[in-house]
């Protein structure tokens, strides 16, 4: 067998991306208040801010786009993906909705009360807001090595039983159900054993609580569990993702991620508990339950992408490919949360800009460079994000100062890779030049997305 391993499709439709020059990227970046959010996305080569909603679609997608029904109630279309998503999930019950934080928030207005708590791995933030929002703790519980960047553990997604187990004796009554994200994102796109899955559902079960997943990238997980779980070499990907779906009552998907597409997102659930009011809330916000605020034809490209999703030959480049950005970045010298994820590698800044203090934002500070060295544009996870300016004006920091580059479905190939590791490489070596910034303006929530900054 040749060692090469490539991608696995041929490109049909191309979109140009624009190359620009260092001189033409200082200005950009200093009209955008050096936030690369503020950027527009023609002037980034390569864009790996986030894999919500970015991928490429293939061509049985767009063909079956034209069959979408775009009927209001009953659609031809819904009927379709229903089917798609009961063979995957075996759930009784679907309903589309526009994405994944509408799911959340119609099953955890339904499900939840204030004063509860609700036990995860790492909840995604727009799940922790979506629960806090309703006045219920959104708790963390992923195991120790999850939170340690350099710690190699083949399953750092999964959630720690013990502390489960101790939570659940002692504020049970507080708890409406516990949560699953497969894989965890929050915590480096890291995965779950299928032996965490099945355990963590018979204690909840113990306790007689049901067992949501967060399934954004079911299929990135199941593949892991193939790879790295002893007993599932030779099982199919869709056999794990059902066998997954088989210990938990329920799931909230976006389908911007494994699912594909550019759009969307459901709710599964097996008993019919909830479904009516579940129901009833769609109406009121989403639409009707066989649209869920999607078109007729964002059903069909969601029924075809959630079976590509589960491609096996797709899914082993596309863990390789953040596997090999991985090895390149350490042949550098340069760290990163390990091992690589499913969907994104997390660069640590520290070791790029070891002597800049945390107070000028070295996360931030590398995500700029990126950009400015060679046109890549990622997301820092550090002190910008996470840190707070407090009403005294000191400032909180973050633990970490990661920049993350997360990958579109289909998009980039290998020399965007290989270019990627050699601005990355180049960025480190000219690391004495990389300036920090401080913040001029900032909203006084996620102000990530909208702060203004200033060099120091
Ligand atoms: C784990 C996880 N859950 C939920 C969501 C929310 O999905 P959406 O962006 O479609 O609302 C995301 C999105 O990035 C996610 O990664």
């Amino acid at each position: 067998m040749p060692r090469t391993l490539i991608e696995p499709f041929r490109i049909k439709s191309v979109e140009p991306i624009r190359m620009t020059t260092r001189a033409e990227r200082e200005r950009l970046l200093e009209a955008a208040h050096l936030n690369v959010f503020k950027l527009r996305a023609e002037d980034v080569l390569i864009d790996w801010l986030t894999d919500s909603g970015t991928g490429a679609m293939s061509s049985r997608q767009w063909g079956a786009i034209m069959e979408g029904d775009e009927s209001y109630a009953g659609a031809r279309s819904f009927f379709r993906l229903e089917a798609v998503v009961r063979d995957i999930t075996g759930m009784k019950h679907f309903v589309p909705t526009h994405q994944g934080r509408a799911a959340e928030r119609v099953l955890f207005t339904v499900a939840c009360k204030a004063g509860q708590l609700v036990p995860n791995n790492c909840h995604f933030d727009t799940t922790r807001a979506n629960l806090e929002v309703l006045g219920v703790e959104a708790l963390d519980l992923v195991i120790a090595e999850g939170l340690q960047p350099a710690t190699v553990h083949p399953f750092k997604g999964n959630i720690d039983l013990a502390r489960a187990e101790a939570l659940l004796k002692e504020q049970g009554d507080r708890i409406p159900f516990g949560m699953l994200t497969v894989t965890n994102n929050t915590g480096g796109g890291q995965p779950v054993s299928m032996a965490n899955i099945r355990a963590y559902a018979a204690l909840l079960e113990r306790h007689g609580k049901p067992l949501i997943l967060d399934v954004c990238r079911f299929c990135e997980n199941a593949m892991f569990i193939k790879m790295r779980e002893p007993g599932y070499e030779n099982v199919s990907i869709k056999a794990i993702a059902q066998e997954m779906f088989s210990y938990a009552d329920g799931a909230t998907m976006s389908a911007k991620k494994d699912g594909m597409v550019n759009i969307g997102g459901f709710i599964v659930l097996r008993s019919d508990e909830w479904m009516e009011a579940v129901r009833n809330l769609e109406i009121l916000t989403e639409g009707f339950p066989t649209y869920g605020g999607l078109a007729g034809r964002d059903l069909e490209a969601m029924a075809v992408g959630l079976v590509e999703g589960m491609d096996e030959d797709y899914l082993r480049y596309r863990l390789r490919t953040a596997e090999y950005l991985g090895e390149r970045l350490d042949a550098a010298g340069i760290g990163f949360v390990r091992p690589t994820g499913g969907h994104a590698v997390y660069i640590d800044a520290r070791t790029v800009l070891p002597d800049m203090p945390v107070a000028q934002y070295p996360g931030w500070a590398l995500a700029n460079a990126l950009y400015l060295e060679g046109g890549i544009r990622g997301v820092e996870i550090g002190s910008v994000m996470f840190g707070k300016r407090l009403d005294d004006g000191r400032e909180t920091f973050h633990s970490m100062e990661l920049v993350r580059l997360a990958f579109p479905r289909r998009m980039y190939t290998q020399s965007h890779f290989d270019y990627a590791a050699e601005v990355i490489a180049d960025t480190k070596a000219h690391a004495a030049g990389i300036r920090g910034v401080r913040i001029a303006r900032q909203p006084k929530y996620l102000r990530h997305f909208s702060c203004e900054c200033e060099w120091v």
